[in-house]
């Protein structure tokens, strides 16, 4: 095993831990129509989580080695989150629904996590 993988390991896992946080945050302040949602360093911070999230799992993915399912499972997924995350925070066109969009948003990342820990496509679902 490489000598900086669990640090890297560590590292991924506080970002997608930061990255839950600030997401339902600024969900809760999207839905609310709070003009906190427009502080710079609430503009900023998720971008820089969500980088170190992603470069993380990627340096990861390649010390593991390419061929895993589960991984490609976990980048589709992560591009999922994003893009319905958006709709969330600022594409949504009412409360209403950037709150719907934030639910399937925080299931979505509660699948990955499925997916993280069981190291499975199935999630959850493979502990059945
Ligand atoms: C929202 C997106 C993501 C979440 C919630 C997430 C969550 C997690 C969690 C909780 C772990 C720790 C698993 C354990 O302790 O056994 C982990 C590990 C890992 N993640 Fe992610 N991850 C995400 C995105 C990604 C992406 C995009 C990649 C690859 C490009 C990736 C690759 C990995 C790898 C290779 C491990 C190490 C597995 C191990 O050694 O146990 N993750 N992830």
């Amino acid at each position: 095993m490489y000598d900086y993988y669990f640090p890297i390991k560590h590292l991924h896992v506080t970002a997608v831990t930061l990255s839950i946080i600030l997401f339902v945050v600024r969900a809760y302040w999207s839905v609310t129509e709070s003009a906190l949602l427009q502080l710079r360093w609430v503009r900023i911070l998720p971008h820089i989580v969500d980088s170190v999230l992603l470069v993380c799992g990627v340096i990861l993915a390649a010390m593991i080695g390419p061929n895993q399912p589960w991984i490609l499972t976990k980048i589709v997924l992560l591009i999922a989150y994003i893009g319905v995350g958006t709709i969330a925070i600022k594409r949504g066109k009412t409360p209403h629904k950037r709150g719907q969009a934030a639910l399937i948003a925080i299931a979505i990342f509660a699948y990955i996590v499925g997916v993280a820990l069981t190291k499975d496509s199935a999630s959850w679902f493979s502990m059945l």
